[in-house]
């Protein structure tokens, strides 16, 4: 076969294959794993959007490495979830990338926040200056320029207030423990409890 033609083919390989893989993660999103994982779909939607009212977790749009780190941690115990622990247990490697892969392509419509001005304000003042007074860093400084993440930083922009709000939680008393030297557990326990739902609330309000 001439040389043309083998990339040719090669490419066409490489379009189907990554076809597969999309199916695979709807699959999953849709029907669950044979091994025991529910369909994701009951909670996160099939676009990714979750739920504000029960904390479901936005996972549409978000990077696909650190969607499936969580996954990986619900599945090692570094982090826990009575919920998505029996669910990460459920997956295989290959369907985990698949899932997370088509999750990390979806851009789903988030319901519109609404929220005292002055908690808005104090929001954004702690996501973008921090408070330096009290050894709090800006969420920004780390999550990105308008918290849409990057690298091993997650997006926390266009994300449900509460979930944030119960994350933050989690570091304070122990039940989340899986960020590198503890980066995020330092800035938790320093967040008063009006501080934590100003910028959880704020992020909220945001664009992903
Ligand atoms: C019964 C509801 C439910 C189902 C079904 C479910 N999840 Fe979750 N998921 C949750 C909840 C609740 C959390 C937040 C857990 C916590 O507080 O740590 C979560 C968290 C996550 C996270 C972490 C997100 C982040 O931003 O850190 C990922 C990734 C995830 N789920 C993927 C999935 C996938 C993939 C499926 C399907 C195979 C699935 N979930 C099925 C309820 C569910
Ligand atoms: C020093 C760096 C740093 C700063 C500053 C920081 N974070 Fe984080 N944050 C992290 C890291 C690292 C993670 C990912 C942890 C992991 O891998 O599970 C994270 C994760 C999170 C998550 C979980 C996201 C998800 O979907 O699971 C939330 C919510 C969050 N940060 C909110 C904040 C807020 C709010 C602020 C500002 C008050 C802030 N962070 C400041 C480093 C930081």
């Amino acid at each position: 076969m001439p040389l043309r033609n083998l990339a040719l083919a090669l490419a066409m390989c490489g379009a189907v294959g990554a076809h597969a893989s999309d199916e695979q993660g709807l699959a999953i999103v849709t029907q669950g794993t044979a091994a025991g994982a529910t369909a994701c779909i009951a909670c996160h939607g099939i676009d990714g959007a979750g739920g504000a009212a029960a904390n479901f977790p936005r996972l549409g749009g978000m990077d696909a490495a650190y969607l499936r780190k969580q996954l990986l941690d619900n599945k090692n115990g570094a982090r826990h979830s009575p919920v998505m622990t029996p669910v990460a247990q459920g997956l295989s490697d290959a369907e985990l990338k698949a899932v997370t892969e088509y999750y990390s392509k979806q851009r789903p419509q988030m319901p519109a926040v609404s929220a005292e001005p002055a908690a808005l304000a104090l929001g954004e003042r702690i996501a973008n200056q921090g408070l330096w007074a009290r050894d709090i860093p800006a969420c920004f400084s780390c999550h990105g320029p308008e918290g849409r993440g990057i690298g091993a930083f997650p997006a926390i922009a266009g994300q449900h207030a509460g979930y944030i709000a119960q994350q933050i939680e989690q570091w304070k008393n122990g039940g989340r423990h899986n960020d590198a030297v503890g980066l995020m557990k330092a800035v938790s326990d320093r967040l008063t409890a009006d501080e934590t739902q100003a910028v959880a609330a704020y992020l909220a309000s945001l664009k992903l």
